[in-house]
């Protein structure tokens, strides 16, 4: 499948079938894919929770509008945005020092760059999460498609509820639901509905 392929037949399957599992190696394989996504300072504003029992997904599913999938789907991520991911600053600059793009002596200069990005700033934190979140999740589903999964994404979910019942902390911010299963053999999937064209969305230039 070539990754044209892949964005022309995703779609945001509206039904899964209970009976089909998934496995932790499989989530944790599609995962790491996902994490390749980049991310501002390759400082990756992300985390996820895994609900792959049915206790779990039944308490996402009551803090997310009683959607049926999410009690159908194989697993559902709650995808976290990190507010606090500029922590991850000394670990980047590791790698960045063991790949050669610099050397130990600028460590202290990234490290204090990421902090005073974003720390103690609300906003660009919870930008940042959203905008890498977006990004995590469709890598994550284009991943899973590629690998014959359907999922959908899922942003009808009362935020602060799914803080409360998974314990969330204030450092991090449910951004995205994402089921991952199989479609019923017999499922009947709509057309896909069309796009707004590019010729219509594309300003040259500027506005
Ligand atoms: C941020 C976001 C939130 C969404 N929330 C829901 C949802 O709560 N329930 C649902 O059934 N579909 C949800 N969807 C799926 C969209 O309806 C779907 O992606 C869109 O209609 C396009 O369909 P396609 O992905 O099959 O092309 C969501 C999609 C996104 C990207």
């Amino acid at each position: 499948m070539t990754i044209s392929e892949a964005i022309e037949t995703r779609r945001s399957i509206p039904f899964f079938d209970p009976a089909v599992p998934i496995t932790k190696e499989e989530i944790l394989r599609l995962s790491n894919l996902a994490n390749l996504a980049p991310s501002s300072m390759n400082l990756q504003p992300w985390e996820y929770i895994v609900c792959s029992t049915p206790e779990s997904k039944q308490k996402l599913r009551k803090v997310s509008y009683d959607q049926p999938k999410i009690t159908d789907a194989s697993a559902m991520l709650i995808l976290l945005g990190n507010l606090q991911h500029h922590l991850h600053a000394d670990e980047v600059a590791s790698s960045q020092i063991r790949n050669g793009y610099f050397g130990e002596e600028r460590r202290e200069g990234f490290v204090g760059s990421a902090h005073g990005a974003y720390e103690g700033n609300a906003q660009k934190q919870r930008d940042e999460a959203f905008r890498g979140g977006s990004l995590w999740a469709m890598t994550f589903m284009l991943a899973a498609h590629e690998a014959g999964w359907d999922t959908a994404p899922l942003g009808g979910f009362i935020s602060e509820q799914v803080s409360e019942v998974f314990n969330i902390p204030e450092t991090h911010l449910p951004i995205l639901l994402i089921a991952i299963g199989k479609r019923p053999a017999d499922a009947k999937i709509l057309p896909r509905n069309d796009r707004i064209s590019a010729e219509t969305l594309t300003h040259w230039e500027a506005w």
